[in-house]
């Protein structure tokens, strides 16, 4: 898809990777004044951001906001991202990728945890009894770069330019052009059950190799391989997603998880790969990952670019 040449300046979705982060996904409270404390909010982001930032210049402090579709219809009203819906599950049983609540969510990294830690402290103390967090998530960076399950993480996002065509809406939906679309699920990883399997095995489930990262080669990597299943070939041409998930747990409660989080143009491509990991490509050939990692909560955002966000707080919500 073609970009247009004067977008909008996004949100910090491309932010580089840094070493830890906060996921908060918030509800909204009833009310007509709720609804506008938030729009209100949504123009003091940035200046907190700064703020908070200042302080520490090499900190790489950032935070992205996205919008659940209720929410949006409530806070905003038309028009709304044409792509934006509730978060749609894939399978069944055991192995089901479930939707949880979700109106809000904020996406804060930074270098260090006090820096994530300040940001969210203060972006919440403005939203005030305007939500509720029903979900908050602290995540770190492991060691090179390695997910929970020992393998690193990220290797095949895109980057730059082509992180930017991956990720920025433009003439598609051109009100809403330099937004975003942001998935997130919170996965907990039977750590006793995969660290039994032999490292092979655990290599063929991945695609890769876990030492070196290298991919397997495709005369030996299977077609329910994560990375097989969450490769996406549209007429010959790749399309990608950006993820940034971060490891987090509670070692004394037998808490390990991996927080996902992926950025795209569309939803679209995001849910072809849950449905390819949690049904199969084809049915029932599905990602084997699954078998040691279940999805506990699921939500879909519209993050709008950094302008529209400061302008939101002059739009009203449904009915008004
Ligand atoms: C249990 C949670 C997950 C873990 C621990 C995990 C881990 C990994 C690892 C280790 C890789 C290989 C290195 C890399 O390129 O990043 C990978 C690749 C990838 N994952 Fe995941 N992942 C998880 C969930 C998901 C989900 C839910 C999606 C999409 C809906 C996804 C999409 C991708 C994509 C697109 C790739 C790159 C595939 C390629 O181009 O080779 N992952 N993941």
């Amino acid at each position: 898809m073609p970009m247009p040449t004067s977008l909008p300046e996004p949100q910090a979705v491309a932010s580089s990777i840094t070493r830890s982060a906060i996921f908060l996904v918030a509800t909204l409270a009833d009310g007509d004044a709720h609804a506008e404390t938030v729009r209100a909010w949504c123009a003091d982001v940035a200046a907190v951001v700064r703020a908070v930032g200042h302080r520490v210049p090499d900190g790489n402090l950032s935070c992205v906001c996205g919008f659940g579709s209720d929410a949006w219809d409530r806070l905003f009203g038309a028009p709304r991202p044409a792509a934006l819906h509730p978060f749609r599950e894939f399978g069944a049983g055991e192995r089901m990728a479930p939707a949880t609540p979700g109106d809000l969510l904020l996406h804060i990294r930074a270098e260090a945890m006090d820096l994530c830690f300040e940001l969210a402290t203060q972006l919440l103390g403005k939203l005030g009894d305007a939500v509720r967090v029903v979900d908050e998530v602290h995540g770190f960076r492991n060691f090179d770069m390695r997910a929970m399950i020992g393998f690193v993480d990220g290797t095949e996002n895109p980057t730059g330019r082509e992180a930017a065509g991956f990720t920025v809406i433009g003439e598609e939906d051109a009100g809403f052009a330099g937004g975003s679309y942001v998935m997130v699920q919170k996965y907990l990883h039977d750590m006793a059950g995969w660290n039994a399997l032999p490292v092979e095995a655990q290599e063929l489930i991945i695609g890769r190799r876990k030492l070196s990262d290298i991919e397997l080669d495709a005369s030996v990597k299977p077609s329910n391989s994560h990375s097989a299943l969450t490769t996406l070939d549209d007429n010959g041409q790749e399309v990608k997603i950006l993820r940034n998930n971060m490891v987090f747990g509670r070692p004394g409660a037998g808490e390990f998880g991996t927080y996902f989080i992926a950025y795209a143009r569309s939803p679209a491509p995001i849910e072809q790969m849950l449905e390819n990991m949690f049904v199969g490509r084809p049915p029932g050939n599905y990602d084997r990952l699954l078998d040691f990692s279940r999805a506990v909560t699921g939500g879909l955002f519209f993050v709008p670019s950094a302008d529209l966000l400061e302008a939101l707080a002059d739009r009203g919500g449904a009915g008004q």
